[in-house]
């Protein structure tokens, strides 16, 4: 299976990633690709119920947290995912496993071994082609998200929460160079464009 690429985009809330979603979505498109996007947690009908509860309960467990985003990720990939990459379409996931590596592992401090358990439990058990994880300093991810005046309950954290959650996963990525990519974005936006467009080049020329 896996013919079509499966590409995710992370990053700390506030660091610009779903601004480049379109930017890679309209790339992979002019190159006659066709592109679904999905989101996580949420992107079906019982997913999008469970990004509800996720963003707007008060005194929720970790482990229940945890088991939450999983849960909307097993739907994800059974419905949409899994089929999309059957019959050859890219799938540009805004975040996938890494998220709650970086947010429910490193973040809320249950660890990363919690963490694969749970994936590993998935059905099936999926790895991104090419992954890419949008970087700014701490200070400019808190200063965008503090401009919005509904923060949801994980945006509302402490940036020794958000602390964590960077260095996790920037510390994914130095483990794995080659399927994920570090694009800061606190510079000119032609010059992350290019980046993200040669990273992309790159894994289409080996498919
Ligand atoms: P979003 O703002 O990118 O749509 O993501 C919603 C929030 O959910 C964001 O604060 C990150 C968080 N999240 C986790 O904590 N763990 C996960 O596994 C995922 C997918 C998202």
């Amino acid at each position: 299976m896996n013919k079509g690429l499966f590409i995710s985009v992370e990053g700390i809330d506030g660091a610009g990633k779903s601004t480049h979603v379109n930017l890679i979505r309209e790339y992979l498109e002019s190159k006659g690709k066709t592109v679904v996007v999905t989101r996580e947690p949420g992107g079906t009908e019982l997913g999008e119920q469970i990004r509800n509860l996720l963003l707007h309960s008060h005194n929720m467990h970790h482990n229940t947290e945890l088991l939450l985003m999983f849960a909307s990720r097993q739907e994800l990939i059974d419905k949409v995912i899994r089929p999309n990459l059957e019959q050859g379409v890219c799938v540009i996931a805004d975040r996938f496993v890494d998220a709650s590596l970086a947010y429910q592992g490193a973040g809320r401090g249950i660890g990363m071994d919690k963490v694969y358990q749970v994936m590993n439990w998935l059905e099936p058990v999926l790895k991104t082609d090419l992954t890419f994880l949008f970087n700014v300093p701490l200070s400019v991810a808190f200063e965008r998200v503090g401009k919005n005046r509904n923060k949801d309950r994980i945006e509302k954290e402490s940036i020794d929460f958000f602390t964590k959650v960077q260095n996790a996963y920037l510390d994914i990525a130095s483990k794995e160079p080659g399927r994920m990519k570090v694009i800061r974005t606190n510079r000119p936006k032609h010059e992350s464009r290019e980046e993200i467009i040669r990273h992309l080049d790159g894994l289409l020329k080996k498919n």
